[in-house]
């Protein structure tokens, strides 16, 4: 078994509200076994409230998203890797198949967002995933590596070059299992990850090893322990089972006796 830390990220999307927010982080940090490090990525408006319950605790605190610009200025509506940091996030999802899809995120975008966050102290957590017409097509690598290739080259080109992926979790989300109810199986999941460790071996064998491959994509209790049974999926983001308490501990506790 791998030396990885492994990780469970809860993304809300957009969901909660105060009220409901409270139950969700108590029930969260109570049924949290250690193990695995632990996010929380509420949506933006509800960061600043979670941020005193999770500071110096076991669960850290992430956003969804972040502004691609790097400096403050006239962008109505975005929100700064800097402000992210001013409330006490460490994590950053970016590059997310539903900004892709929605927003209109281009590959460039989400390489922007991964040096913006990197800047400003966050770890981005970087997705990448094909649609089920590109797995259909047999085109799954093909469109993962390209995703993939944006980030490390421009991660390769910036000051730090490529050791700054040492700050970043990756995340495999096959577009059609998200909120679909249909999972990748743990080998079609497992392919793909060697397949993303394998293109950042071929720029650098050490960090290659140590970096942290997330699946996503209907990860539920029932199925997270053979997922991250594979020897290359080192945890999962989860959507959907992220806003039950006692799903998410139970796939914490999988990750955890993987
Ligand atoms: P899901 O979402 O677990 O609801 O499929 C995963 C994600 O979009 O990160």
């Amino acid at each position: 078994m791998s030396q990885r830390h492994p990780m469970v990220a809860g993304n809300w999307k957009m969901h909660g509200s105060r009220a409901a927010n409270l139950a969700l982080v108590e029930g969260v940090l109570a049924g949290t076994v250690p193990g695995a490090e632990v996010v929380l990525c509420p949506p933006f408006v509800y960061l600043a409230d979670l941020a005193p319950r999770l500071a110096g605790g076991a669960v850290q605190l992430g956003a969804q998203d972040v502004c691609a610009e790097p400096h403050h200025g006239a962008y109505t509506g975005e929100v700064s890797a800097d402000m992210l940091r001013d409330v006490g996030c460490r994590y950053v999802i970016v590059g997310h198949s539903e900004r892709r899809a929605l927003y209109g995120e281009t590959d460039a975008i989400v390489a922007r967002k991964v040096l913006t966050a990197l800047a400003a102290g966050l770890q981005p957590i970087i997705c990448v995933g094909e649609q089920l017409e590109d797995r259909d097509a047999g085109r799954t690598e093909a469109v993962v590596s390209e995703q993939l290739e944006a980030v490390l080259s421009a991660l390769a080109d910036s000051a730090n070059g490529l050791t700054a992926l040492d700050q970043c979790v990756l995340a495999y989300e096959p577009v059609w299992a998200i909120g679909t109810g249909r999972t990748a199986s743990p080998e079609q999941a497992q392919q793909v990850h060697a397949f993303i460790r394998g293109r950042i071996a071929n720029r650098d064998a050490t960090i290659s090893e140590s970096v942290r491959v997330l699946y996503g994509g209907s990860v539920k209790p029932g199925n997270a322990r053979e997922l991250f049974g594979m020897a290359d999926v080192d945890g999962g983001l989860i959507g959907g089972a992220s806003l039950k308490a006692d799903e998410f501990v139970a796939i914490i506790a999988a990750a955890v006796a993987r």
